[in-house]
């Protein structure tokens, strides 16, 4: 039997040297989605990254994936150049794209059934699905769902494959505040737990700085890296002391956006 959580559980270390991705867009000009982006991620970090929409945000994920090649640059995992996917790279991305002719369970298991050990993680596609709520919902086919519960089942998808770098766009965005926070708060926990590398993309300033080790501000026009800020606050965090609202206040300044 392969031993999955031992298997993907060596570092997640990430090299992003110089790195630009141009487009060409419906008018037959270039976009500069990405422009010598440079970043160096350590095995078990939580990053997250925000920005105006446009800045490029999908783009570098998209490419941290393998999914996408950058126009220029090279982007590495443990030292091995990025070419195409992985499944040691899990992601859920802004818009899931969950099989509409699968139910949840289904879904969730795509990736152990691609790899041919789903028979082995059976009560693993169980146990994520429970993690993110959906017991109810197993089999329930993604157009019977909200959104909220789809990015849901993304999220549980990318979790059974045990990624040693996950990368996560937006995956909460469709989400009530109430279950937005529960669910910020489990992926705190999974991330503790299995000590993955950890992208996280998100246009809201507090859950970036709830729960990132370091925020990387990106701007657009070209898709830069405008500042990356350590947030110096231990976890568990509280969302509501002192320091916290300094580092607000830090990127609330940094996208400048007035906060007085
Ligand atoms: N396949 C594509 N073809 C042409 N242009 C693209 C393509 N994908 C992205 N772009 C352009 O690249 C830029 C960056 O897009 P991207 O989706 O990475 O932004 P983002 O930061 O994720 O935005 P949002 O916050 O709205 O999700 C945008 O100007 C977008 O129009
Ligand atoms: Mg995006």
């Amino acid at each position: 039997m392969v031993d999955i959580k031992k298997e993907s559980h060596i570092n997640g270390e990430i090299s992003i040297r110089n790195v630009s991705k141009i487009f060409i867009d419906a008018r037959n000009t270039e976009v500069k989605a990405l422009h010598n982006i440079k970043l160096e991620i350590k095995a078990g970090e939580f990053v997250t990254i925000i920005g105006p929409s446009g800045c490029g945000k999908s783009t570098l994920l998209r490419l941290i994936s393998g999914l996408d090649n950058p126009t220029g640059g090279e982007l590495y995992i443990d030292g091995e150049r990025i070419t195409g996917p992985h499944f040691t790279r899990g992601f859920a991305f802004q818009n899931p794209t969950l099989f509409p002719w699968n139910d949840v369970w289904h879904n969730v298991a795509t990736g152990l059934e691609a790899r041919g050990i789903l028979k082995e993680h059976i009560a693993d596609v169980d146990e994520y699905i429970e993690l993110v709520g959906l017991t109810p919902f197993k089999n329930a086919f993604p157009h019977q769902l909200s959104g909220g519960m789809e990015q849901r089942v993304a999220l549980a998808r990318a979790l059974v494959n045990h990624p040693k770098a996950l990368l996560l766009d937006e995956p909460l965005g469709a989400l009530d505040a109430l279950t937005r926070m529960s669910m910020q708060d489990e992926i705190l926990r999974i991330w503790n737990e299995q000590k993955m590398t950890l992208l996280f993309v998100t246009h809201d300033i507090d859950e970036a700085i709830y729960l990132g080790d370091r925020v990387v501000i990106m701007s657009a026009n070209p898709g830069q890296i405008q500042r990356v800020i350590d947030i110096d606050i231990p976890k568990p965090r509280r969302r509501n002391d002192d320091t916290f609202f300094q580092y607000k206040k830090i990127m609330l300044d940094a996208l400048g956006v007035n906060s007085d």
